[in-house]
Parts: structure tokens; C-alpha cells; sequence
């Protein structure tokens, strides 16, 4: 099951991220959009994230300029654009980053099912939904598996690698290797919700708002707290307004929807609030704090 050549559906946030770290390890990589603009979008983020990694191997690593830079054009230039369905037929894997609605990634692999050759692995970059469903409406469970990436993908070093009970072990070890491949170190997890990091992670970062709404701690001490008492790189509020407040808020009311009994998922009332006044965190320039591009300011 070697992968040679990857597709990539949805060059967002976190696609965009797939498809460079694909192609930066010599795979060739078709990335499709729905329209030509978010295409556009995708793949500038793509050269100036790889600009910006070619300065700093130039700069840290002592990497001669012309060396960093051909392979930065070399890594781009491995990657199609498309917002043609058909070119993902003969792709090795095919992983899925749109945004998170369940019913429009079942739709998906429903699709890729009946376009894509049979031996052709599907894996889903959802944080949150089950596998197990999308791998059912592919038709090919055996071939399905979770590839869950973490924002950014370009610095980020693990990938969860999530299996359903009928997930081929060889698809699972596929997976793996090609986390590995692409720089991640790979951890394997069964079809629950969250996985390891997000199960753990999303009710933290819902306690940190609980705090602040109860008044216990500013938010700058909440996450001064958590960076310097367990050498967090950011602080529960800063990483939310740094992964999308209604990324955090979908993720939680889906829990609470499917597993209203679980005590660990519950939603901050300051969590909607935000969220309903369309302060997103960082790619609104507002959340709980004020955001310039991708540097924190107020
Ligand atoms: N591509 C290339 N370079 C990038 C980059 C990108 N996408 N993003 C940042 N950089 C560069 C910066 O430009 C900077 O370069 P210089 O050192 O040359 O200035 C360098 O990387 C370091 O970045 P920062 O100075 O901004 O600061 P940092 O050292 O704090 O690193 C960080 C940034 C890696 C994001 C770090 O803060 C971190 O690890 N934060 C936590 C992130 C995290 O927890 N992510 C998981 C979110 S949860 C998730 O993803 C799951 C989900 O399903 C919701």
C-alpha cells in the first residue's frame, strides 16, 4: 500500500496545511476546492508558509538560500490545484478537510466511493464526527480510516491515526507510515469521540471558560497559568481564539447532542455569547482577546 500520490479535499485551514506538508515530502499531491477563489487562497497560504519555513532553514539550520528555496518551488510545484472531482480517481489516498457538517462529508465519500479506483485509501481530517459513519457511506470500510492533523499542520508533530472494528490493520499501518512520511509522529486510536487530543482538550478548554464566566481568574491568568505551570505553548483561551471559537462551539454541541449524558461535554454560555456576536478568535481579528493576522494584540 505505498502512497505516491495524495489528494486532498478542501485546501482551508487545515487542507491547505495537508496538502503543503504532502508535497514537502515528495508526494504528488491533487488539492481541490469548490471554487477557483478558495483554491487561489489555499495555495497562497501554501507559498508563503513555505517561504517563511525556507527563511527560517536559511536562517536556523544554515541551509544555503538557493538550496531552501528550490525545494520550497520543488514542493510547490508537486501540487495540482483542481476543482474537478475526477482528478482524485487514481490517487493513492484521498483525505477529506471541508468543513465540519457531517451529512456533506457522507455525501462526500459517497461520491469518491463510485470515482476512485478500489484500492484507493479514504481517511476523514474530522476532529469530531465518527468514522465509522463516513466510512460506511464510502462503501469501503475497510479501506476508511481517521487522519486527524493539528492546527498548524506545518509545525504540528503528531497525526492521529483513528480506526474503526473494520479497518484493515493494513490500512491502519499505512496510515502510520504515512504520518511518518510527512514529518508527524503517529498515535492510533479507536472511533471515539475526540480521539485522545480532542477528548482531553475540548473540556479543558470548556473548564477555562467556566472559570472566567464564574469569575475565579482573569483570562490572562488562566492562560499564564497554563503556560507557565505546565509549559503549555499557549493558554486554553488563546489556543481556542487560535483554533476558531465556533470550531470549539460545533465540536462541543455535537457532543452534547450525541451523548447527552457525559458530564466532561458541556457549553460555556460566554462560548455562544461570543460566537453569536461573530467574534471567532483569530480569523476575525476578536475573540476573547484581539488578533492581527496571526499575532495576538490586545
Ligand atoms: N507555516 C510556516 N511557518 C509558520 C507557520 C506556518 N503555518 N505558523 C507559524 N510559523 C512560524 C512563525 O512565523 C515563527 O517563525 P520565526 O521563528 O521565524 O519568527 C515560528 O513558526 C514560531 O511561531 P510563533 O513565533 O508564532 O510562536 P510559537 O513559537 O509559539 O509557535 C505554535 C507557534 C507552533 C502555533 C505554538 O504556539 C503552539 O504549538 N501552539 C499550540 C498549538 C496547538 O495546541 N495546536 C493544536 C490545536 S487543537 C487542534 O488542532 C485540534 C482540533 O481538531 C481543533
Amino acid at each position: 500500500m505505498e502512497i505516491k500520490q495524495v489528494g486532498v479535499v478542501g485546501c482551508g485551514l487545515m487542507g491547505h496545511g495537508i496538502v503543503q506538508v504532502a508535497a514537502q515530502a515528495g508526494r504528488s499531491v491533487v488539492a481541490l476546492e469548490t471554487e477557483q477563489a478558495f483554491l487561489d487562497k489555499g495555495l497562497g497560504r501554501i507559498r508563503k508558509s513555505l517561504t517563511k519555513l525556507a527563511e527560517r532553514s536559511v536562517a536556523k539550520k544554515g541551509v544555503p538560500e538557493a538550496e531552501a528555496k528550490a525545494q520550497a518551488d520543488a514542493a510547490f510545484a508537486r501540487i495540482q490545484g483542481t476543482t474537478n472531482e475526477a482528478d482524485l480517481a487514481d490517487c493513492d489516498l484521498v483525505i477529506e478537510a471541508i468543513l465540519e457538517n457531517l451529512d456533506a462529508k457522507k455525501a462526500l465519500f459517497e461520491k469518491l466511493g463510485g470515482l476512485c479506483k478500489p484500492e484507493t485509501i479514504f481517511a476523514s481530517n474530522t476532529s469530531s464526527f465518527p468514522i465509522g459513519e463516513m466510512a460506511a457511506a464510502s462503501g469501503r470500510p475497510a479501506h476508511f480510516i481517521g487522519l486527524h492533523f493539528f492546527n498548524p499542520v506545518q509545525l504540528m508533530r503528531l497525526v492521529e491515526v483513528v480506526r474503526t472494528d473494520d479497518t484493515d490493520p493494513e490500512v491502519v499501518a499505512a496510515g502510520r507510515a504515512f504520518g511518518e512520511a510527512v514529518g508527524k509522529s503517529p498515535v492510533t486510536c479507536k472511533d471515539t469521540p475526540g480521539f485522545i487530543v480532542n477528548r482531553l482538550l475540548v473540556p479543558y478548554m470548556s473548564q477555562a471558560f467556566l472559570m472566567l464566566e464564574r469569575g475565579d481568574a482573569s483570562k490572562e491568568d488562566i492562560d499564564t497559568a497554563m503556560q507557565l505551570g505546565t509549559g503549555y505553548p499557549m493558554g486554553p483561551i488563546t489556543l481556542t481564539d487560535y483554533v476558531g471559537l465556533d470550531t470549539t462551539l460545533s465540536i462541543l454541541e455535537g457532543w452534547v447532542d450525541r451523548f447527552p449524558d457525559e458530564p466532561a461535554f458541556v457549553i460555556p454560555e460566554l462560548l455562544r455569547q461570543k460566537v453569536s456576536e461573530g467574534k471567532l478568535g483569530r480569523k476575525t481579528g476578536e475573540g476573547f482577546y484581539r488578533w492581527d493576522g496571526d499575532k495576538k494584540v490586545g
